[in-house]
């Protein structure tokens, strides 16, 4: 069935569109919101702000650079959460605007089966794709979980932290140190030339499949605050082998709940998605877990692994070929479950 999508992400800071025409990406469109620098962090209405002034030109340039005119669309898929709410509201508000407009159907996708389902963007038939059921660990900034991948739209959720995520204990921690938001890319530079055995911070007991990350960000405050006590310039002086450390202490606690999940339910291929798949440590590891037990690693682009509109018109386009449409009536939601 040939099918011509478009996809609206707007869950967060990043405001994208992307047209996928029989499942081959043919334009990602992504515009980063720069307003937020200054503040340490995202801050939600100037978010929806951004996104409101973006969304217009975004779109218009996904449809010119796709060379696809809006009356080719057969479906508008959007970002239906979870996410910051005022931000979704306006890339759900825009898609339903264009569905009455265009007099086409609208598709909701969660945002984690976008990153899920980011490994089958592709441009041409020839690039591979994961094999199902394969093994999915997905960590961003605002979710940690592991997923079992059964097919494109039948994933299971085997874990998830149940306190901050691996990117929030990045960022948390890379605050203390002083280092601008967000912290996760200035960790993983610095922990390129730090010493990730010197120091050592305390791991969480955390039954099952779950995670949990707030332990150690807890750790890693006291052990700065102890240190800056007897030496003021303790972590500029330290910074890298703080960052090594903490980095490696990230990725022992992801692999440690993976190993796990791989045990329980063998699959041959794993994927790695969300922006801290874009750690260098974390895509090394990942590399060399998967080596050692014959498993097929999925590590995504860099491209791929932050915000973007391509992965949520590909998970669209799954879902169009199942008719799973949805109705105008529903609203975003911003947590996990719905
Ligand atoms: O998936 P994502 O773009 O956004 C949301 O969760 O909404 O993930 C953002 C997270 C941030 O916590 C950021 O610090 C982290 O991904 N991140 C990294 C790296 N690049 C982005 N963490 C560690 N190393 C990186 N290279």
């Amino acid at each position: 069935m040939s099918a011509t999508i478009i996809g609206i992400e707007s869950s967060c800071d990043d405001t994208s569109a992307a047209v996928v025409r029989d499942g081959l990406l043919l334009s990602n469109v992504i515009a980063s919101q720069k307003v937020h620098e200054d503040f340490g962090g995202v801050v939600p209405e100037l978010a929806s702000r951004a996104h409101i002034q973006n969304i217009l030109p975004v779109v218009s340039q996904a449809l010119a650079k796709a060379g696809v005119d809006k009356s080719e669309l057969d479906a508008i898929a959007f970002t239906r959460g979870p996410g910051l709410l005022g931000s979704l509201l306006v890339g759900t508000s825009f898609a339903k605007g264009l569905s009455i407009g265009l007099d086409i159907p609208i598709i909701d996708v969660n945002h984690l089966h976008g990153h899920v389902l980011a490994h089958f963007v592709r441009k041409t038939n020839d690039e591979p794709v994961p094999q199902f059921p394969y093994m999915c660990l997905l960590v961003s900034g605002g979710n940690s979980q592991i997923i079992l991948v059964k097919g494109y739209n039948d994933m299971e959720i085997l874990g998830q932290t149940i306190d901050d995520a691996a990117g929030e204990a990045f960022d948390k921690c890379a605050k203390v140190m002083g280092l601008p938001y967000p912290g996760g890319p200035h960790i993983d530079r610095l922990a390129a030339t730090g010493d990730p055995s010197r120091f050592k911070f305390s791991k969480p007991h955390i039954p099952e499949l779950d995670y949990s990350f707030s332990g150690l960000k807890t750790s890693f405050l006291y052990t700065l605050r102890d240190a800056v006590k007897e030496d003021d310039a303790f972590i500029e002086n330290n910074l890298a082998d703080l960052a090594a450390s903490l980095q490696r202490t990230i990725i022992e606690i992801l692999l440690d709940k993976l190993d796990k999940a791989v045990r329980r339910h063998p699959v041959r291929h794993l994927a790695i998605g969300g922006g801290v798949s874009a750690n260098s440590g974390v895509r090394s590891a990942v590399s060399d877990f998967c080596k050692k037990r014959g498993i097929t690693p999925w590590i995504p682009d860099r491209a791929f692994t932050t915000d973007n509109a391509a992965m949520v018109a590909m998970a669209g386009y799954f879902k169009y070929r199942d008719s799973q449409f949805c109705d105008l009536s529903l609203p975003p939601y911003s947590r996990v479950s719905v």
